[in-house]
């Protein structure tokens, strides 16, 4: 007897297959994250991210030309300053490294999306996510004292360019501040991208490396959350979203699919994942070594964040994924 082929029969023309694929992952979805320093003429390659660079001012105008000429329309901008000091002033700096890179990419390249990442600890000598106080013997980061500084970050990059800004330093109420800030600065148009689930995650390796920003003394899950905790996730997103995120962020991506999936559900909101630096080095590090299809993996890898419920996804492989697509 001929064998039932009631699920396959959808299977067998390529065609057909096109027709009923649910989840379709385009270049529209991508955001790629770039490194900027102070300098001129410098590209210094990041040996744990492949393909990835800190790039001076004049390399970064160069590195979205060409990035933008494959479809990529939306960047989000990380600052390596030319000094470092306690409570991370360079971040809101108007002559800063990453004011100075969209005042020049606004005018170089006006049609693209200028994202900026929102935190400090690329700015404190410390490298944690704001300013330090002590409470019983222990130095953490003072909540409060650090939304007053993340709220004139946040103004700064926007008079300078940035179209949307992302804090990314999981303080209560960054986002209620933040607004607030940019609202009475005359900026109630600028959305902000929220990291709302951002998780205290070993895949954060290489950007530390890329950033010149680990912590110096301890780490940091008396602000980034539990991986183990996915309800406490929900809760982060509907505060956020209560303080009028408009988009909200779940990260790292790969070991948190079901947070995406959780997210989208409940809330129905525009929803961001980031594919992180440790997850684009272990997919480079065994395509380098030959062990995987490295296309394959990277498409399966982002159709399967965008089928899990994210509207976009930052990502390092976003370049050659807007080739492939192409
Ligand atoms: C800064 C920030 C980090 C990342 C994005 N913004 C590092 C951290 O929280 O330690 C990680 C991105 C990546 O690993 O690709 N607050």
């Amino acid at each position: 007897m001929f064998p039932a082929t009631r699920l396959r029969r959808l299977r067998q023309h390529p065609v057909l297959r096109d027709l009923v694929r649910e989840t379709a992952l385009v270049s529209d979805d991508l955001i790629l994250p770039l490194f900027v320093r102070p300098g001129h003429g410098i590209r210094k390659e990041i040996s744990s991210m492949p393909g990835h660079y800190q790039l001076s001012v004049d390399r970064l105008v160069d590195e979205v030309g060409a990035a933008s000429q494959l479809g990529i329309r939306a960047f989000i901008l990380f600052g390596i300053p030319a000094y470092k000091d306690g409570v991370g002033s360079p971040a809101w700096d108007d002559d800063g490294v990453v004011q100075q890179a969209l005042r020049t990419l606004k005018a170089a390249h006006p049609d693209v999306l200028l994202i900026t990442d929102e935190c400090f600890c690329e700015y404190t000598d410390h490298g944690h996510c704001g300013v330090l106080a002590e409470f019983r013997g222990r130095r953490d980061v003072d909540n409060d004292a650090t939304l007053a500084n993340l709220s004139r970050q946040c103004i700064s990059h926007v008079r300078a360019g940035a179209d949307v800004v992302a804090p990314s330093g999981m303080m209560d109420g960054m986002v209620a501040a933040i607004r607030r800030g940019l609202d009475d600065a005359g900026f109630p148009q600028v959305p902000i991208m929220s990291y709302a689930a951002k998780y205290a995650s070993a895949f954060y390796g290489p950007f530390r490396d890329a950033a010149e920003s680990p912590p110096q003394f301890g780490d940091r899950s008396s602000y980034q959350m539990d991986p183990a905790n996915a309800d406490e996730a929900l809760r982060e997103v509907a505060l956020d979203l209560d303080e009028g995120a408009d988009i909200v962020m779940v990260k790292p991506a790969l070991a948190y699919l079901d947070i995406i999936r959780r997210v989208k559900d409940r809330f129905g909101a525009p929803t961001a994942a980031y594919n992180v630096s440790g997850e684009f080095a272990m997919v480079k590090a065994a395509a380098a070594k030959g062990w995987i299809d490295e296309r394959r993996i990277v498409l399966e890898i982002l159709t399967g964040i965008k089928r899990a419920g994210a509207d976009m996804i930052l990502t390092y492989h976003a370049r050659e994924v807007a080739q492939w697509l192409k």
